[in-house]
C-alpha cells in the first residue's frame, strides 16, 4: 500500500481518542457531520472531556472538518459512528450507514474501510460492503477492502486508555489485514489481537458487553432477593467473592450506549436466525426494571424509618457513569419519572454536567448549576463521580432532614447508607 493516510469518520468519545492516537504516526483527518463539534474542536475544545485544551493544543498531524471531500485523498478510512436502537429496541443502523455511504462517494481503488461502530455479526460485509460499493461503483476484495475492529475505550478512566487496551482486529483477507494490524499496532501500546473474520471480531465485541449486562443482571436480581430476605447484599458478595472464581460484579443502573445497547444487537440477529434468545432479553428486562426498585426501597426504608411519605429528594449526579459527562440512556431518567408519577419534589446536582444545562432545559429538564442550600427528606447518590466521593458522606448527609442517603454505587460504608 502507498503512504497510508487515515480518515476518522465521527469524533465522538470512540473517534476522537482513536484519531488522536493514529495522528501519533500517521497523517490523519478527522471528519464529523455535527459542525459545532468540529467548530469547538479547532478551537481547541472537547465536549467529551477526553482532552484538555492543552492536550488538544499539543496534537500534531491531525486536521478537523465537516466537508467530506476533504478526505478524499485518505486511503484507510476508520468508521465510528453512533450505533443506537430505535424505541422498539431493534438496532438503528441510520449513522453507520449515512456515514458508510459518504465514505463510498469518495472512496479511491486500494482503499481499506475499518468499521469500529458496535454491530451484530455481519453487519459490515452484509450492509455496509453493498452500500461502499454501489456508491464508489468499486467492487469489494478487488478494488477496496474491509476490516472491523471493535473499541473498547472506557469514558471518564484516567487508567485505561485507548492505546493500553488491546485492539482486537480484522480483515477482508490476509494480506489486508497485515496492513489493518500493521496501523493499530503501531499506535497502540498494548498490541493487537488478530482475530480470524471480520464477523468473529464483530461477535466478540458484542457479546462482551453483553456479558457484562448479564452479569450485573444476576447480581440486580439477587439484590431483590436479599432485600426481601432483609440481608445487605454487599455483606453477601464481600463473603462469596472470597471464592477463587465468584465473579465480582455489583448491583447498578445499566444505562448509556453500550452495555444497555448491544444485548438488543445480538438478539435481534438471533431472532433473524429464527433463535429466541432467553437469557440476553430477560437479563435487559431485569436492568430497565431497576429504577422503579430503588425508588421502592427507599420509599418503604424512609415510611419504616420516619413514619412519613418520601416528599422531597436530592439526586446528586445524572450521567450514566461516573466521571464522565456522558447522559445518554441513563435510567436516571426513568427514576426521575418515577419520582414525578409519585409527586415527589427534587432536585438535580451534577458537577459533570454544568455547560449542557441549558441543552437539558430543551429537554424539560432542570439541573441545579450548584450543590442547593436547603434540605430534602433524602439524597440518592446517583452516579459514583469522584467528586462526591470527595464531598464525603458526612457533608452529603447534611442535605437530609432525615439523615437518610441512597447510596446507589456504594461508594462509601454500606454501614451508614441504604444500597442496593
Ligand atoms: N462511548 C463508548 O464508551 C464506546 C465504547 C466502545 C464502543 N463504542 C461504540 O463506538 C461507536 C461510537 O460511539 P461514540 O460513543 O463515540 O459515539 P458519540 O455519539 O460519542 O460520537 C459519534 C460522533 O459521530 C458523529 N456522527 C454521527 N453520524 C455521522 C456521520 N454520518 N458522519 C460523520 N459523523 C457522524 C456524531 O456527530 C458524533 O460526534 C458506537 O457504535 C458505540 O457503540 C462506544
Amino acid at each position: 500500500m502507498k503512504k497510508i493516510k487515515i480518515g476518522v469518520i465521527g469524533l465522538g468519545y470512540v473517534g476522537l481518542p482513536l484519531a488522536i492516537c493514529l495522528s501519533k504516526k500517521f497523517k490523519v483527518k478527522g471528519f464529523d457531520i455535527n459542525k459545532k463539534r468540529i467548530d469547538n474542536l479547532c478551537n481547541g475544545y472537547d465536549q467529551t472531556l477526553e482532552f484538555t485544551r492543552k492536550e488538544i493544543a499539543k496534537i500534531k498531524n491531525i486536521s478537523f472538518t465537516n466537508n467530506i471531500k476533504l478526505l478524499d485523498d485518505c486511503n484507510f478510512f476508520i468508521i465510528a459512528v453512533p450505533t443506537p436502537i430505535h424505541k422498539n429496541k431493534n438496532p438503528d443502523l441510520r449513522n453507520l450507514k449515512y456515514a458508510t455511504q459518504s465514505v463510498g462517494k469518495i472512496l479511491k481503488p486500494d482503499s481499506i474501510v475499518v468499521f469500529e461502530s458496535t454491530v451484530y455479526p455481519g453487519v459490515t460485509e452484509n450492509i455496509c460492503v453493498p452500500i461502499l460499493e454501489k456508491f464508489s461503483k468499486l467492487k469489494y476484495k478487488k478494488d477496496f477492502h474491509c476490516g472491523y475492529s471493535p473499541e473498547r475505550i472506557n469514558p471518564g478512566d484516567k487508567k485505561r486508555k485507548i492505546q493500553n487496551i488491546i485492539k482486537v482486529v480484522s480483515g477482508s483477507s490476509p494480506n489486508i489485514l497485515k496492513t489493518i494490524n500493521h496501523v493499530y499496532k503501531k499506535t497502540i501500546k498494548a498490541g493487537t489481537f488478530v482475530a480470524s473474520s471480520i464477523k468473529v471480531a464483530e461477535a466478540a465485541k458484542v457479546i462482551e458487553n453483553s456479558q457484562r449486562d448479564i452479569n450485573i443482571a444476576f447480581i440486580n436480581e439477587l439484590s431483590k432477593i436479599f432485600d426481601k430476605l432483609e440481608i445487605n447484599t454487599y455483606d453477601v458478595l464481600k463473603a462469596a467473592n472470597t471464592k477463587w472464581n465468584f465473579l465480582d460484579f455489583k448491583p447498578g443502573l445499566v444505562g448509556g450506549h453500550c452495555i444497555g445497547v448491544d444485548p438488543y444487537y445480538l438478539a435481534s440477529i438471533a431472532k433473524k436466525k429464527k433463535y429466541n434468545p432467553k437469557i440476553i432479553l430477560s437479563g435487559r428486562r431485569l436492568n430497565n426494571e431497576m429504577p422503579n426498585f430503588v425508588i421502592n426501597k427507599l420509599d418503604k426504608y424512609f415510611k419504616n424509618k420516619t413514619s412519613k411519605s418520601l416528599k422531597s429528594l436530592l439526586i446528586l449526579g445524572l450521567t450514566f457513569k461516573e466521571n464522565c459527562n456522558d447522559y445518554r440512556n441513563s435510567l436516571i431518567f426513568d427514576i426521575i419519572k418515577i419520582i414525578n408519577r409519585k409527586k415527589i419534589k427534587y432536585e438535580i446536582f451534577d458537577p459533570f454536567l454544568m455547560d449542557q444545562i441549558d441543552q437539558l432545559k430543551k429537554k424539560g429538564l432542570t439541573i441545579k448549576n450548584k450543590l442547593p442550600k436547603k434540605k430534602f427528606d433524602s439524597v440518592l447518590v446517583a452516579v459514583g463521580h469522584d467528586y462526591f466521593k470527595k464531598m464525603g458522606l458526612k457533608k452529603i448527609t447534611k442535605f437530609s432532614k432525615y439523615k437518610i442517603v441512597f447510596d446507589l454505587k456504594n461508594i462509601f460504608d454500606y454501614k451508614n447508607t441504604i444500597t442496593l
